[in-house]
């Protein structure tokens, strides 16, 4: 069994029917409005253009959502003040479909004075803007992703937080890198005075985990767990795929996140830290589908789209196509995987029921 990260893919492929079945992601942008407007707030009038730079975009209504509350603020100082937004992601992003809702009714060019509308594509890991340029960053529920896919020694889980041993040392030391590394490159893409807000998936201690933290999450990891683990069961996906494969994320605590930038020194000198907090949503945060659990089947179907929404791409790449000989087979091996997901979150709701917190991480360059 491979026990060194195979450093070859990107760690997401593309995201799948995001926009219907991220309604969490949009009601995180909405709650995150009033700070990207306390943080617009404090800037001085920009020349020649403010930059939003929105990293981790996606396809979806939530990308707009995160900057329609800057525009709004910014314009609200300085009415004619022209201002730039620019949506960064992999190529592999459903940039047509952005740009659709960004002009659509529902966007922001709309009104006089529209925005200067720019895209940058690559990964959030490299430099993606120039130096010096950018006025406020954001980056929702995005830099939880690691820089790439790994394949550890992980026999029963397939999320970080159920590691143990060495591959837990070496996908925390991992993550530890890419967090510093990510900051470090927005942290130089950010004018003097400018911030970054970044809100991702978060950890919160808990003595009863086997590693002392509680991931959000956790109960829909573990719910693929035991899908993947009756399928490898049954002969239908390869144990030894299986037992390599983890879910290239970290979810970081507060004092993970914030030992890193206090204990780097590039980040420790050009940058103060604004805010630093891991919270619980404030909507259902101990199970985010918690209204409908009166109406299984329907609860199923909500927890089965979400799944699929973030997780299909990494699952087909990582568990069902090294499973199978042929890309039909691995549909079927899709197809069958979901079947026992629903059921699964059918017989058991709220078992697998998903927790969410935030953490929420503002920077100000000095
Ligand atoms: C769950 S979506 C979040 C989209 C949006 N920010 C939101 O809040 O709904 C995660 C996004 O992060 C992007 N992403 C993941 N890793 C990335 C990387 N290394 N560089 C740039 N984008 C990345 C994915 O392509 C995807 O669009």
């Amino acid at each position: 069994m491979a026990s060194d990260p195979i450093e070859t893919r990107k760690s997401t492929e593309g995201m799948v029917d995001y926009n219907r079945n991220s309604s969490a992601q949009q009601q995180h942008a909405i709650m995150q409005a009033d700070h990207i407007r306390r943080l617009v707030g404090k800037l001085s009038r920009v020349e020649p253009e403010l930059r939003l730079v929105d990293y981790g975009c996606g396809p979806g209504m939530s990308a707009i959502e995160t900057v329609r509350p800057a525009i709004e603020a910014y314009r609200a100082q300085f009415a004619d003040a022209p201002i730039a937004v620019c949506h960064s992601d992999q190529s592999g992003n459903d940039w047509n479909a952005l740009f659709e809702l960004v002009s659509g009714p529902d966007g922001y060019l709309s009104g006089n004075g529209p925005p200067r509308v720019e895209a940058a594509i690559g990964s959030f890991y490299d430099r993606l803007v120039a130096d010096n340029s950018v006025s406020l960053g954001t980056c929702f529920f995005a830099s939880h992703w690691l820089s790439h896919a790994v394949r550890l020694d992980a026999p029963g889980t397939v999320l970080f937080n159920d590691l143990q041993g060495a591959a837990r040392v070496q996908l925390a030391e991992m993550a530890r890198r890419d967090w510093v590394t990510f900051l470090r490159h927005r942290v130089a893409e950010l004018q003097s005075g400018g911030y970054l807000l970044v809100s991702a998936l978060g950890s919160v201690p808990d003595a009863a985990e086997a590693n002392g933290a509680a991931a959000a999450g956790r109960g829909i990891y573990r719910a693929m767990q035991v899908v993947a683990q009756s399928m490898a069961d049954d002969g239908m996906l390869d144990g030894d795929v299986l037992n390599g494969f983890v879910f290239s994320l970290w979810f970081l605590t507060e004092a993970e996140a914030s030992e890193a930038i206090s204990g780097d020194p590039v980040l420790a000198a050009a940058c103060e830290i604004d805010h630093l907090a891991v919270t619980p949503a404030p909507k259902n945060p101990d199970d985010l589908f918690k209204d409908e659990i009166g109406d299984p089947a329907e609860y199923a179907r909500l927890y089965v789209g979400y799944t699929k929404a973030f997780a299909d791409s990494t699952l087909r790449t990582q568990l069902f196509e090294p499973s199978a000989q042929t890309s039909e087979v691995a549909d079927d091996l899709a197809d069958e995987f979901y079947r026992r997901l629903d059921a699964l979150y059918r017989a058991h709701t709220d078992t697998y029921a998903c927790e969410i917190w935030h953490l929420t991480v503002a920077l100000r360059r000095r």
